[in-house]
């Protein structure tokens, strides 16, 4: 048991202090070596405010030691040979249904689009497709919000046309993985409708109820309670007021979750991305989150689900009695899981996920997702060496940069027109070149960039628009309207790009939200008519990863690790060698020397004998 008195290197000892505290030093821009020096690591716990200048209270101290006392398991260190499985091998690509190809002219994507757009797909040389949800729902979180489990969306077509998506997809010889949205259901979803109107039928304990709120706010935005007139309760929603949290302590409920699974893996799906999977349990009693981490989170209650006490379990449970059977793929949506809780999830022999996503990456250090900031490459490299060095062969990183919910990664890092096709090329090659599964997000294969959006009108998505009317409290309209583009989630939702026509041949009417002039220029269409586009480098580099097994179960040994703005990475086995040459900055870099071997594929066709490119990434093949 950790205790106050317990020291700072027994905490870090253990996966939960040590993810926990790593966040802590990294948003404080204090190296993780200090730990290692014995003056810091023998340190009581208690001490630690007063070290870092009461920038962290006793508060925190409490939530650290009562979360990290929770976990008593550690992962075995395995650095044993990797065991070969087909989500190792395979290109993700993530389709989000509704705007990515419409084919009845109503301006929404839908499934037949989907269908029409599979050899295109397939040509790219993708594996597995993610589709984001499809299921009935009310739209209040594009989907993500389930009216019903078992019903396709109308805009999206019908349970015919679901079939036959899964048909041919499985006839071109790809795997299909669903989103499955399981923390929470929309509230018009029948098992919601009954816990309020029958609250004393099985029922009324599916969701969470609380005759008082407590302090928890909503990751969109204001109180995570809504007033139940008929129960005269308050039931709770960690995200929009329409999606309700289910309460996973109820066996009835997860066994109906269970029946739901298995009806789709009976269709014969391949697997699922398990949506804010590590939000299902919550502490017991549903206690009040901690003021000092709300505030700086500017969440509160975070602690008391992100990585609850029964997460293992209900996870465990799951594989055992629905995935296993099957034989189903599984990647966890988990916000906020730092390296150790991520293998603790995922380890080989844990029966928890086959992988998470991570979302470390995406921002770096002291900065949040709506700040508007350029994204340093260098902190990439810094995460990445550390994932591939110490995240071991039993556990299997998925890699991304961009999804639905998140700006577009070339404009984050260099909005420089100039650099965009060698940008989105460069991300290119960290994706598929490492160790691990990528992920591909639909027109990211394009390069396509952040929107235009010009007002508050051009955008639908529920997290910007509950931000927006919460900022606009307290700071001027146009102010407000900047800070939400900076991380709206709407950049990514615009309609997929496809060829130089009205709508940019997504949809022959007016799509559901708005796009710029971009697709003028940037489309299928044109990309694959350009040798020297980021489409074909795509389609290039994920047939050489083919060619290449070393890149999904070979070593990485990284070299000029302390050289700023240069990654450098050899990938190898016993049977090849395989070096990576990345300039991360916008301005030329002096070589030290050239690779002996073979350029394979690069950003640039001419390369300098004395300098790197801006941006340039090559790949050899080493003598
Ligand atoms: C996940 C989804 C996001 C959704 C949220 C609530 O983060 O990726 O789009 O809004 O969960 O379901
Ligand atoms: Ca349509």
């Amino acid at each position: 048991m950790l205790t106050k008195n317990s020291r700072i290197k027994e905490i870090y000892a253990n996966p939960i202090g040590r993810d926990i505290i790593n966040r802590v030093l990294l948003q404080m821009k204090i190296s993780k070596k200090a730990i290692n020096n014995p003056i810091i690591g023998n340190l009581k716990i208690k001490d630690l405010p007063k070290l870092l200048k009461n920038r962290l209270d006793d508060e925190f101290i409490d939530v650290l030691l009562n979360l990290s006392n929770t976990e008593k398991e550690i992962v075995r260190a395995d650095e044993g040979p990797i065991k070969k499985a087909w989500w190792k091998e395979a290109v993700f690509y993530q389709i989000y249904p509704r705007s990515f190809k419409d084919s009845n002219g109503d301006g929404i994507g839908d499934l037949q689009g989907i269908i029409s757009k599979l050899d295109y797909i397939k040509k790219l040389g993708i594996d597995a497709i993610w589709l984001s949800p499809i299921y009935d729902s009310p739209n209040d979180d594009n989907g993500y919000d389930i009216r019903d489990y078992k019903k396709i969306m109308d805009e999206f077509g019908t349970m015919e046309d679901f079939d036959q998506l899964l048909d041919e997809v499985h006839n071109r010889g790809m795997g299909l993985i669903m989103d499955l949205v399981v923390n929470h259901t929309s509230d018009e979803h029948q098992w919601y409708q009954r816990a309020i109107s029958e609250p004393d039928s099985k029922y009324g304990d599916y969701y969470i109820f609380k005759d008082q709120p407590n302090n928890w706010t909503s990751i969109f935005g204001g109180s995570a309670w809504n007033y139940v007139e008929e129960r005269n309760q308050y039931a709770l929603h960690l995200f929009s007021k329409k999606q309700m949290d289910l309460n996973w302590e109820n066996e009835n409920l997860r066994a109906e979750i269970h029946d739901m699974i298995r009806w789709w893996l009976e269709k014969g799906v391949d697997g699922f991305r398990l949506d804010v999977i590590n939000y299902i349990s919550k502490s017991h009693g549903i206690p009040d989150g901690s003021e000092s981490i709300g505030k700086v989170m500017g969440l509160y209650g975070m602690e008391h689900y992100f990585y609850g006490p029964n997460l293992h379990r209900y996870l465990r449970e799951l594989k055992e009695k629905v995935f296993m059977p099957y034989n189903a793929f599984t990647v966890g949506e988990t916000p906020g899981i730092g390296m150790e809780m991520s293998k603790l999830l995922t380890a080989e022999d844990r029966n928890e996920l086959d992988m998470v996503f991570s979302f470390d990456h995406l921002e770096t250090p002291g900065h949040y997702k709506f700040d508007d900031y350029r994204y340093d490459l260098n902190y990439l490299k810094k995460y990445m060496i550390d994932l591939m060095e110490n995240y071991g062969n039993c556990c299997h990183p998925s890699l991304f940069f961009e999804n639905h919910d998140n700006p577009r990664m070339i404009s984050k890092i260099n909005p420089d027109p100039q650099y965009r096709n060698v940008l989105g090329k460069l991300l290119a090659v960290i994706l598929l070149t490492l160790r691990g599964t990528p992920f591909i997000y639909q027109g990211q294969e394009l390069g396509m960039i952040n929107q235009d959006f010009k007002t508050i009108e051009d955008l639908r998505d529920v997290e910007s628009l509950n931000l927006y009317r919460e900022l606009t409290k307290s700071m001027d309209k146009d102010k407000a309207f900047k800070k939400v583009l900076a991380g709206s989630r709407d950049h990514a939702r615009t309609p997929m790009q496809w060829e130089d026509q009205e709508y940019a041949g997504f949809s022959t009417g007016k799509p559901w939200i708005m796009m710029d002039h971009d697709y003028k220029n940037c489309n299928v269409d044109a990309q694959l008519n350009d040798e020297d586009s980021i489409l074909n480098f795509y389609q290039k580099l994920i047939a050489l990863r083919k060619e290449h097994n070393v890149i999904p179960y070979g070593d990485v040994i990284f070299t000029n690790k302390m050289v700023k703005n240069l990654f450098t990475y050899y990938r190898k086995d016993e049977n090849e060698i395989l070096y990576v040459e990345i300039n991360l900055s916008p301005n030329k870099k002096k070589r030290a020397k050239l690779p002996e071997g073979e350029r394979l594929l690069s950003n640039y066709e001419v390369i300098s004998l004395s300098h790197l490119q801006p941006y340039e990434a090559s790949i050899w093949k080493i003598k």
